[in-house]
Parts: C-alpha cells; structure tokens; sequence
C-alpha cells in the first residue's frame, strides 16, 4: 500500500498548492504510517504522446500489454504508480481556466484504451480498481461571489476523466484567490486546511478498511 502525491505547480517554495497538498499527506501520514511515491510532473514533465506511442497504444497487438513496447515504457510506469496507489492527492494550479500542460501530459500517459479503459458502443469502462483520489487547487482568481470573473473547466475535467478509468470517488477543493492581499490568501488557506483535515479523516477510513480486510494492491515494477 502507498499513497501516491502528484504535484504540478512550476513554483517550489511559495507554491500554495504544494502547500496544502502536503498538509494532507502530512495529515495521511500522521495517521497511518505508509511510503509517499511522489511525482513532481513540474520537475519531469511527462513526455507529449508522439508518433510512436500512439502507433502502440493504439495498436491491437500491443495496446493491452504492459511494457510490450518501448514507446509505452513510461506510460505504463505512471500507471503502474496510479495501480500500487491506494490514495492518491494531486495539487496543481489552474492554467487558464483548466489544468496545467504538465498534468494533461500525464493524463495522455495514463489514460490509455484496453489498458485503463475499455471503448464500448455505450461509452468508455474504467479498467482500473476504485481508490479515492483528491484534487486540490490554487487559482489567482475567483470563482463565486461579485467579483467572480472566469469559469472553472479543472474540476469537471479532471474528475471526469478519472471517473473514465475506474476512479469515480474525486473529492476536489479549490484555493481561490492566491492573487488576492496576503490576509485574504491567510484566511483562505486556514479554511482550506480544515476541509482537508475533514477528506483526510474519510481517506484514514478507507484506508484502515483496506489495510484490515483485503490483500494488498498488486504489487508491479516496470523499473
Ligand atoms: C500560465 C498561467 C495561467 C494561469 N491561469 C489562471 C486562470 O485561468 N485562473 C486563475 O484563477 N488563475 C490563473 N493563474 C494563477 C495561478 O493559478 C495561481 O497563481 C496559483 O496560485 C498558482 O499555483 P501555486 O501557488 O501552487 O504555484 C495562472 C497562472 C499562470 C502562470
């Protein structure tokens, strides 16, 4: 078992969303001690899909099988990290109105037909076991309220496409207006926290259930 954390601000130090994605973990982790796989999308990017990894993921021969072609070889290793994971927490800031091009490339890796979803005449099949995923944040702007000027096509996205391949418990928290005076962006953040103390709490139980009543996640390397 593990928790997967997967971050994607370009910004390090200063960085809100890292911030509260970490103040989950941390919160995880204070309460059932189990290894953090981290993956920094900002510090190594995902590749674009190229020539070679459409050709085999959407080859018949090849598109089932893990790590049968080198053009899968890093899309089958994130979605290894995605199948060991019996959590996951991503934070990641909104880019224009939606996710940032490192996550899109992420998602290009991971969601992939007849290996995390199956094509149907009646729509796509999640392929993948249910974990709960969260997905927290930051946005310049706002959202509700007078001074709300822009739509939110993040949330949707994201939890759309998780539900796509089998992941449809998606709790999402949105930290609006890190542009905003800093005694704003403080009582933000302290409300943020606490709602993440709450998703941390629900996680513990899931996990809890998980560690006393069924085998482990089936463990894989593709290193
Ligand atoms: C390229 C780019 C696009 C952005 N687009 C939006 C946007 O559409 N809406 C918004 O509210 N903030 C937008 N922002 C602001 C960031 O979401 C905001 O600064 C956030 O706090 C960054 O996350 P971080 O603090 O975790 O680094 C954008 C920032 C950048 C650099």
């Amino acid at each position: 078992m593990s928790i997967l954390h997967i971050s994607a601000s370009p910004q390090q130090a200063g960085s809100h969303s890292r911030e509260l994605g970490r103040h989950l973990v941390e919160r995880l982790k204070s309460a059932i001690d189990l290894p953090v796989v981290v993956r920094d999308l900002a510090e190594t990017p995902p590749p674009f899909p190229c020539a070679s990894f459409v050709q085999a993921s959407l080859s018949a021969s090849t598109r089932s099988f893990a790590n049968k072609s080198d053009a899968l070889t890093v899309s089958e290793h994130l979605i290894a990290e995605v199948e060991q994971a019996s959590a996951i927490i991503i934070d990641m800031p909104m880019h224009n109105f939606t996710v940032p091009a490192a996550f899109k490339a992420w998602i290009d890796m991971v969601v992939r037909p007849e290996r995390t979803f199956r094509p149907t005449s009646s729509g796509k099949i999640g392929l993948l076991e249910e974990r709960p995923v969260a997905l927290i944040i930051a946005c310049g702007g706002l959202f509700s309220g007078g001074a709300a000027s822009q739509p939110d096509f993040l949330t949707p996205y994201v939890t759309r496409i998780f539900q796509t391949i089998g992941l449809g418990d998606v709790t999402s928290i949105r930290l609006e207006g890190t542009a905003r005076a800093p005694e704003f962006v403080a009582k933000a953040k302290a409300q943020a926290k606490a709602e993440l103390d709450k998703i941390a709490i629900r996680f513990e139980t899931i996990l809890l259930s998980e560690l006393s009543h069924s085998a482990p996640r089936h463990e894989r390397s593709f290193d």
